[in-house]
């Protein structure tokens, strides 16, 4: 899997430090209130795992599934809700987690389907952000990083199902984004 790499663009320390920041702002906005965090599978599963274990506010977790993607690496279809909330959503503060803002228009989907259950309020936390590539006005409450528009892996992102474990964010050689 290694061989398959570029180039290193977020070291695991990096990330490590952005995630405890990124927490840190999360505790002093919600203060003591309990939140239920959403994570977008599957791709957010790996910055929500580190995420919430750096949140000290209470907090429940819910998960929701959309599928936009399929192989590809460019956006075939309008996002799918897959699999719904199994919480009640109605009054409770809700943090919608994923781990990329691309076109934006997965997570403004989101928002608007959750936004429609009269929770108390919504936000939003992306550990990467594409601003080059939004397709719609949307901002997420809370990024990680900033990128340039090129396709990376690591750290719950994929390309064709796979890199998704790799604790590092990197860009593929092109022979093998070619490959497919
Ligand atoms: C990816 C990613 C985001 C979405 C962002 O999901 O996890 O949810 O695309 O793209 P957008 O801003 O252009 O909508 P994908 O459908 O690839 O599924 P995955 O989470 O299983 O990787």
């Amino acid at each position: 899997m290694k061989n398959d790499l570029h180039k290193i663009l977020l070291s695991s320390q990096k990330i490590d430090r952005r995630v405890k920041e990124l927490a840190v702002e999360i505790d002093r906005y919600y203060k003591d209130r309990e939140i239920l965090l959403v994570t977008l599978l599957d791709g957010a599963i790996v910055f929500a795992a580190d995420l919430i274990r750096n949140l000290t506010i209470p907090l429940r977790l819910d998960c929701i599934r959309v599928s936009s993607y399929g192989n590809s690496t460019d956006p075939e279809t309008a996002p799918r809700i897959l699999s719904s909330l199994k919480s009640e959503v109605l009054q409770k503060h809700v943090l919608l987690v994923d781990d990329i803002l691309d076109t934006g228009n997965t997570m403004k989907s989101v928002y608007e389907e959750v936004s429609a259950k009269d929770p108390a309020s919504v936000q939003t936390c992306v550990f990467l952000d594409k601003p080059e590539r939004r397709q719609n006005n949307f901002k997420a409450d809370w990024s990680g990083f900033s990128i340039p528009d090129e396709f990376v892996v690591g750290y719950g992102l994929d390309y064709a199902g796979r890199y998704r474990q790799l604790p590092f964010v990197a860009t593929l050689k092109s022979s093998i984004l070619e490959d497919k």
